[in-house]
This record gives structure tokens, sequence and C-alpha cells, in this order.
């Protein structure tokens, strides 16, 4: 290994919302953003600069679009032009401004649960519908899509597709086959796609992704793509994201919706950290994948082991894990208070990914592996204690 990823950084009296929310005797497995440092091309680009040390309005890097470009078409055979791409400072920002795009007061947003909580609720802030499509949990713990029940969510006011793909908390990277069939039904009923794909380069062996708007020129037409530097190296803090819109009328009416709600451009740090992470943080991130599916083995291990009766579908990407508690006795089928009150581990609650996340969690294990076994003992001891 070149990297060290079981090098324990200790962030607990840093800025960090993961190490902060809770007590010092807790281990934060929730938000999702990683204990690892960034690649050392994107600290030594952002130090470079710092020294410069004037931080005023930034311009959009031209340097950056074109390796975008660049790196689109190599991964995914998808040509799409630099004009194509608009910075933004997050991909939540990114769908709500999409939302804001596209629909009108009345309209319904279509998303298949569970999911990411800001994903469930953009709907609600724009004064739209959420017309949900439940994903299907199958016996393994994996989770397919339920045909009948995405087109029967989708009434004459759903405007837009709402994807997360690798998708956030199931963990799944859908396949060519369903990517397919939800954009020939969504082709069908005339909806927007907006495909959040934040999670795009943290896939597994045997799981690549696909973007859904590089199936075909028809289907570009009508997605925004949300992607980001800030999953995958680990930039959240820094604020820098970017849409791909080919379909020049729907981008104008993007970058209207973002004039004043996303004034000027994104974080200027965000750009060069973006930049340096594209040109030169490939060999850090093939060894970071490496890791990560280790780590996700590891999880799928302990748990199958360990703390049956609780199950998990494996991860095919991301670095999150979706366990389904719904079989332990735990008291008010709360597993999420449980772990935090009794074990010491904080974890996403899957209330908050809506009512089909009641009785799971999901578990961050973009961490050292020894931390994440620690907490995983925690979690053990604790349910002996039922
Ligand atoms: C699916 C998904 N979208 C968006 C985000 C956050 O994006 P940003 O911080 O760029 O707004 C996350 C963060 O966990 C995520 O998992």
């Amino acid at each position: 290994m070149t990297y060290d990823f079981d090098q324990i950084i200790d962030r607990r009296y840093s800025d960090s919302t993961k190490w902060h929310k809770y007590g010092p005797d807790v281990l934060p497995l929730w938000i999702a953003d990683m204990d690892f440092v960034s690649p050392e091309p994107v600290i030594h680009a952002l130090r470079a600069r710092i020294e410069h040390g004037v931080f005023g309005y930034g311009m959009e890097l031209p340097e950056l679009n074109e390796t975008l470009v660049d790196l689109l078409y190599k991964r995914y055979d998808w040509q799409v032009s630099p004009e194509s791409l608009v910075m933004l400072p997050g991909v939540i920002a990114g769908f709500n401004l999409a939302g804001r795009a596209v629909t009108v007061p009345g309209d319904g947003i279509l998303m298949q649960t569970p999911v990411y909580p800001p994903i469930l609720r953009a709907p609600t802030n724009m004064g739209l519908s959420r017309d949900e499509a439940a994903l299907m949990r199958l016996a393994d713990g994996r989770y397919a899509i339920d045909f009948d029940a995405f087109k029967a969510a989708i009434t004459a006011r759903t405007r837009m597709f709402l994807l997360c793909n690798p998708h956030n908390p199931v963990g799944r990277v859908f396949q060519h086959h369903e990517l397919t069939r939800l954009a020939e039904i969504c082709l069908r009923h005339n909806l927007v796609i907006c495909a959040d794909e934040i999670h795009c380069d943290l896939v597994f062996q045997g799981h690549p992704h696909l973007p859904i708007a590089s199936l075909a020129p028809e289907v570009a037409d009508r997605t925004i793509t949300l992607m980001a530097p800030s999953k995958t190296y680990n930039l959240a803090g820094l604020k820098c994201a970017f849409a791909i819109i080919p379909n020049a009328t729907l981008r104008e009416k993007f970058l209207a919706a973002r004039v004043d709600l996303v004034h000027g451009t994104a974080n200027l740090l965000g750009y060069v950290a973006a930049l340096a992470a594209y040109r030169d943080g490939q060999p850090w991130l093939d060894e970071l994948r490496r890791y990560l599916a280790g780590n996700g083995d590891c999880v799928r291990q302990y748990v199958d082991t360990h703390l049956p009766p609780i199950t998990m579908g494996t991860p095919e990407g991301t670095y999150l894990a979706w366990l389904d508690c719904r079989q332990v006795q735990i008291p008010l089928n709360d597993p999420y208070t449980f772990f935090l009150e009794r074990a010491k581990v904080a974890l996403n609650n899957g209330m908050d990914f809506g009512q089909d996340g009641q009785g799971f969690v999901r578990l961050n294990f973009g961490c050292p592996r020894v931390l994440l076994i620690q907490a995983l003992d925690r979690m053990r001891q604790a349910l002996a204690t039922l």
C-alpha cells in the first residue's frame, strides 16, 4: 500500500461535524465523510493557492472543465461539451435548483425510497409533492427496482425523477438494463431526470458506474447529472460540485434558477482541490476503492457472524452499509437510539430515509479498519445485553 488508510487521525477536536455532534465517548459512523486525508496533490495545490493570500470572487477554471470532459469520455465513453458543465457549491443545491428549474408548485418529484434525507425533503422545499416508489428488499438484503411501483408512483403532475445512483443508503449501483428501463419510463412520461451521481467514483469490482445520461442522446437531452469530488476525495467541506446539462434550454433554466440562490460561482479553493484531485488523484482513488471494498466485506462478515439476526446487502458502491435490525428485539424498534445509548456508536437513523427505513440504521465504513471493528465490537456487546 502506498497510502496509509489505516492511519488514525484525531478529528475529535477539529471542526468536523461528524466528530463534534456526539460526546467524546461516542464513535461516529454517521454523516458521509471519511476519516482519511485527501490525496497529496490536492493538499499541495491548496497550499500553493493559500500562499497567494488573496481570496476574492473566483472564476471557473477552464482547465477543470476540460479535465472533467476528458474524464467523462475516458470513464464512461460519454462525450459532453465543456459548456454543458455548471459549477455548484454542492449536489444538494444542485437537485434543489433542478427542481426549481423544471417544476411549478403543485407538481411532483419522483424518487426511490428509502433515500438520502435531503432528496426526500427536496419536494417539500419547493411546495411539490413527493411521488415515492419504494425499492424492493430481497431475501438476501439486496434491493431491486419494483418497476410496477415505479410506474404507479407517476401522476399527471410528476415532472422530474430524482435518481440517486449509486444509491444512498442501500448501496446499489444500478445496472445497464435497470437504468435503461427507468430512462424509457421517464421518456414515455416526459419527465426530466435529475441524477444525483455523487458516489459515482466509489464503486467496487464488478459494479461499474454508468451515468444514466450516457445511455443515449435522447436521455442526455432531458437529464441533469450531478457529480462532485467531495465524496470521492473527501472534500465535502470545500463545497464544490458540478452539473452536466447537455440540453441548452434546460441548462438556461437551471442557470436562471441558480442566479441569486447561488450567487457567483462555487468556492475557489474547491475548484483548486477538484482540479488537482481529478487530474492527479487516480492512484490514490484506486487504493481507496480497494480499502473501502475491504471495509465493506469486513462489515458484511462481521454482521453475518456476530450480529444476527441483523442483516445487510453487500454494498456495490458508496461507503455506507444499510443494516436491517427489524428482527432484533430492540426497544421501540429504534436501533439508532439503542446503539447510540448502549454501544456509544452513532449511526444514521433509518427513519430519516423514509417510512421504509424504520428498524434500519446506516453505518459509514469510510474510516480506518481498526476503528470500524471497534464500533462493531461495541454493537455486538450492546446486543448481548438484550
Ligand atoms: C446521495 C448524496 N447526495 C448529495 C450529498 C451531499 O452533497 P453536497 O455536500 O455536495 O451538497 C450526499 C452526501 O452524503 C449524498 O450521499
